[in-house]
């Protein structure tokens, strides 16, 4: 059994007469632990890919399961706690709260779940640690650079230990060599947590850190490459 199971897939966009196909048909398995990289040129379709993996946006024909449950079927109110207990989000833009610490926008991730204070401050310490933000707990983004920034977000995406993480070009705004650190860091989470990591990019050297490769072109998926 795959963990997620993409069959048929299609969502088309409409603006005023015109229709976008932005996904047609596709259809892909991922297993878990899986270090995914969904590629292709602007308007492939990627971040609608994404969007649908993640709940974020509806299917408008085919079904996606995940852990054999079918996502099209869920409410509004369901759809918001399947997200919040096995999905983590990363983005371009990293999407961290200004007025917050690195810590406390870790922190309340795991605020919003049932989980005791102590374990939470334990947990969040224990995570900023690993992504390599030890003593910078206190800084608001603000007072970090890119990267850093970024991996407040991946620490913010593992904390819950999610079975999935998606990512959608979380590399789009740092340097090359910025880029590659967190890449490597992905990748280490990746193996040392079993997390499945789906991310998506137009850069070569995020494509090189894939295990798999999947190639999108105008909303179909054109080659599906496994390496090593
Ligand atoms: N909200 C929307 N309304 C209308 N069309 C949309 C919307 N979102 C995406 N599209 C269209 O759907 C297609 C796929 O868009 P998508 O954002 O998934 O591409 P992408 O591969 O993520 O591109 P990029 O690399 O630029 O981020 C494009 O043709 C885009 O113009
Ligand atoms: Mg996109």
């Amino acid at each position: 059994m795959s963990m997620i199971k993409i069959e048929k897939v299609s969502r088309n966009y409409k603006t005023g007469e015109t229709v976008v196909k932005a996904l047609k048909e596709v259809s892909l398995e991922v297993d878990a632990g899986e270090f995914l990289s969904i590629a292709g040129p602007s308007g492939s379709g990627k971040t609608t890919l994404l969007n649908l993996i993640g709940c974020i946006d509806g299917i408008d024909s085919g079904e996606i399961y995940i852990n054999d449950q079918p996502i099209s079927g869920m409410d509004k109110t369901q759809k918001t706690t399947f997200r919040r207990n096995n999905l983590g989000f990363i983005f371009q833009t990293y999407n961290l709260i200004p007025v917050l610490s690195a810590y406390e926008n870790v922190s309340f991730v795991l605020s919003l779940l049932d989980i005791p204070a102590d374990e939470i401050k334990r947990r969040t310490y224990e995570v900023l640690k690993e992504v390599g933000l030890e003593g910078m707990e206190n800084r608001r983004p603000a007072k970090l650079s890119g990267g850093q920034q970024q991996r407040i977000a991946i620490a913010r995406a593992l904390v819950k230990n999610p079975q999935i993480i998606l990512a959608d070009e979380p590399t789009a705004n740092l340097d090359s060599k910025t880029g590659e650190e967190i890449l490597k860091l992905m990748k280490k989470m990746n193996e040392k947590h079993g997390t499945t990591f789906i991310f998506s990019t137009h850069d070569k050297m995020v494509m090189e850190y894939a295990s798999r490769l999947v190639l999108l072109h105008d909303g179909s998926i054109v080659s599906d490459e496994r390496r090593q």
